[in-house]
């Protein structure tokens, strides 16, 4: 597949897409302030750039694809702007998903569900349920999401299989402490894409991207492109990868 960036063409390699990509949409704030919007309508505006490379993503033959749509963090923002995210979440599992019913995509979530409106866990059940069996991309929404809470609560979980005696502590390797977590059987992230110009973590799948490569764009989120995710491929499939070996 080839896309063009300054009167050069570009040529992506389809043998080498990343299984597994993961998306820090960040900068929906600042797109609706330079419109003089509310923020409410950059995460709309964010909502509907995800639908746009989900699309592109499955196209691509992405398996799997992680977005941070909501931190344990962001529960400080304020009332109004947390129910703007959780309305904009409540269509996207009633409305934007069902389109993607005939594109063979399924959904799954990571995050502590639990604190989540009692609506939205049945709706995420739902659509969880009735995507089980899709075996196209996978959409990985991360909701209530902080890395050190995935890691709690899989420390919670192992030390009581430790107490009921299903887990010896001699026998905890890495591959059993990733089986505890949210993600416990997807590949890790190959490459992680945040948005905005700003280059941090945040918090986001700090066990999962211990080899993961890194790629920042200064587009905020509502602007990203089909083409900018085709650059964001192009650019890692261009990078060595030597998981710590020469
Ligand atoms: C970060 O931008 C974005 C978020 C905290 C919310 C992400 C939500 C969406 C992309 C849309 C909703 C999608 C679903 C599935 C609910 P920011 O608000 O921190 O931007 P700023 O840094 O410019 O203020």
């Amino acid at each position: 597949m080839f896309f063009q960036k300054d009167n050069k063409t570009f040529e992506i390699n389809m043998d080498n897409i990343p299984q597994h990509i993961a998306i820090i949409m960040d900068g929906n704030g600042r797109w609706a302030k330079k419109r003089a919007l509310p923020r409410k309508a950059g995460h709309k505006a964010g909502a509907e750039t995800l639908e746009k490379i989900i699309g592109h993503c499955s196209k691509l033959g992405v398996k799997h694809l992680t977005v941070y749509a909501f931190s344990t963090e962001n529960w400080k923002r304020s009332q109004e702007e947390v129910d703007a995210i959780m309305d904009l979440l409540r269509q996207y599992l009633n409305v934007y998903f069902k389109r993607f019913l005939k594109d063979n995509i399924r959904l799954r979530v990571i995050g502590d569900r639990s604190r989540l409106a009692q609506d939205i866990q049945e709706s995420i059940m739902e659509n969880e349920n009735r995507t089980k069996d899709k075996d196209g991309l996978c959409v990985h929404i991360a909701l209530n999401y902080g890395g050190r809470d995935e890691l709690c609560r899989a420390v919670k979980k192992a030390a009581k299989d430790v107490e009921t005696g299903n887990l010896k502590a001699e026998e905890i390797t890495e591959d059993v402490i990733a089986s505890y977590l949210d993600t416990a059987d997807v590949p890790d992230p190959e490459l992680v894409i945040r948005t905005s110009g700003e280059e941090r973590i945040s918090n986001f799948l700090l066990w999962q991207v211990a080899y993961s490569e890194f790629y920042f764009t200064d587009a905020l989120w509502p602007d990203f492109t089909d083409k900018m995710l085709e650059e964001a491929i192009y650019d890692y499939q261009n990078r060595e990868r030597r998981f710590g070996g020469r």
